[in-house]
């Protein structure tokens, strides 16, 4: 098997299942067979006594014996529990000519589908899936996951999935359905587990009745909102876990050029995902991605509009939210980690160290290239450490503006390029070098300009605290 798994929810009432090898994995897999109704088959010479005593009870045909390619003869599922990778192989050769699929217990390869550690509550299953890559991580997950779903979900939540349920019913008996998901979540589900989770179980029949009375007109009005979320510098562990809740929430992502894939996929498989990469020369302008953010919140939807780093660093992003709440849209606000701050600790420059710098000062490097009649930030305005962003293409500028400053052509100069990604690139040079030959990387890269800079490691193992010899050897 290869490619991700899709996992679906299988109805095996009345169906035939056969399960080769009564020993104790497969009894295992038989308790959670019991509940299904499936028509259950064990074919095995020596099964376990619980098996024994499911055949006297009537709960499973047991054929004391070997299996034979006729057992799988009008079988929905097999479940292989030998233990015998080249027993199940042959299984799943006489299951085939069947038409029914296979799962080989702990032998993915001969398996059609793997099956998940499920939470039952109520009618609500939580499955845990690792793909058939290790069977004991999901249990290990399912029993990690219970006590933590008893606490977030109680045990009364199959009270609020019934009245769904029952909703759902009235529902469509009127012709008023529709899987209006927000509509559902706010007017519904979070006041039904509010009542649950304050012990007024009674009050989840009251939701209920005003949802359904209330169903039409409270979808139609209900407008969408916009969460500008910072995604930090790239991985996807670096997200705040409030951005990754709204992330998982969203109906629609609408991302910029510095998004990393792997932040993406923290947002359901479902939601739509719209690219608006903006940089030099290409892309939409701010006015399209405000149209788009507001009509869409407009239409209802709930949108995650996901900048690199930090939304109001550089991003844009208070335009952002002054023009979603001028056209009436409800705007949060996630900070994200800047790469103003994370580029530099990423490459192990520390912009503060007390024996170098007692401040850092965060610039663009678009400034390099405009006067200022105020403070200018190469001299007035400069700290002992500088931070530069958007300096790709003008590096040399900046560093000329710096010597300009008074800064010394050996001062130290760090670049980092893709931060936080798998193609992290470093590189520590000097002022005289850059204004010669500028920068090293194109864009996303940090400059960082100052005696912190040549504490930079250039690859995970290096390790460059001491910068008394480094300045002097390297410079
Ligand atoms: C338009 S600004 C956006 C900054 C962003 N809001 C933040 O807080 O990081 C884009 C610049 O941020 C810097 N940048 C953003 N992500 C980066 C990364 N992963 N690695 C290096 N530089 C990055 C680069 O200097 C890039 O040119």
């Amino acid at each position: 098997m290869s490619g991700r798994p899709y996992l679906l929810s299988w109805r095996l009432e009345d169906r035939k299942v056969v399960v080769v090898g009564g020993g104790s994995i497969g009894t295992g897999k038989i308790e959670t067979l019991l509940g299904t109704g499936a028509r259950i088959v064990v074919v095995d010479p020596a099964p376990s006594r619980r098996v024994e005593e499911l055949s006297r009870e009537g709960m499973l045909f047991l054929r004391r014996r070997r299996a034979r390619p006729t057992d799988m003869v009008a079988a929905a599922l097999v479940v292989a529990a030998t233990g015998d990778s080249a027993v199940n192989r042959r299984l799943r050769r006489w299951a085939k000519v069947a038409g029914a699929v296979v799962n080989a217990v702990d032998d993915k390869q001969n398996c059609d589908v793997t099956v998940p550690a499920a939470v039952h509550r109520g009618p609500a299953t939580i499955a845990i899936s690792t793909d058939g890559a290790s069977p004991a991580a999901s249990r290990f997950l399912r029993e990690e996951l219970a006590g933590a779903v008893d606490h977030a979900i109680p045990l009364l939540t199959a009270e609020v999935v019934g009245q769904a349920a029952e909703a759902r019913g009235e529902l469509r008996r009127t012709g008023h359905y529709r899987y209006d998901y927000p509509a559902w979540r706010d007017g519904f589900f979070k006041p039904a587990m509010d009542a649950v989770r304050s012990g007024h179980l009674k009050a989840v029949d009251d939701v209920k009745r005003r949802f359904v009375a209330e169903f039409d007109s409270a979808a139609q009005h209900r407008p969408g909102r916009v969460t500008l979320v910072g995604a930090g510098p790239g991985d996807p562990d670096l997200i705040t876990v409030r951005g990754a809740r709204s992330l998982a929430c969203a109906a629609v992502v609408v991302y910029d050029r510095l998004v990393d894939q792997r932040t993406l996929a923290l947002a359901p498989a479902a939601a739509e995902r719209i690219p608006v990469g903006k940089g030099k020369g290409f892309g939409h302008t701010q006015d399209e991605i405000n149209s788009l953010l507001i009509e869409r919140a407009l239409a209802g939807d709930d949108v995650v509009r996901l900048k690199g780093g930090d939304p109001f660093v550089f991003g844009r992003g208070g335009e952002e939210a002054d023009a979603l709440a001028a056209a009436g849209v409800g705007v949060d606000v996630v900070p994200g980690i800047s790469s103003a701050l994370s580029a530099p600790l990423l490459a192990g420059i520390p912009v503060t160290d007390r024996r170098h710098a007692a401040s850092f000062t965060v610039v663009t490097g678009h400034r390099a290239t405009q006067n200022h009649d105020g403070g200018d930030p190469w001299t007035t305005g400069a700290s002992e450490t500088m931070v530069v962003l958007m300096a790709a293409t003008t590096a040399d500028r900046v560093a000329r503006r710096l010597r300009a400053g008074g800064r010394p052509g050996t001062e130290p100069v760090a670049f980092i390029h893709r931060a936080g990604s798998p193609l992290q690139e470093v590189e520590v040079t000097c002022l005289d070098e850059v204004e010669r030959r500028g920068c090293p990387f194109p864009s996303p890269t940090v400059m960082v300009v100052g005696p912190v800079a040549a504490m930079a490691r250039r690859s995970e193992g290096e390790v460059r605290w001491d910068t008394s010899t480094l300045m002097t050897s390297r410079l």
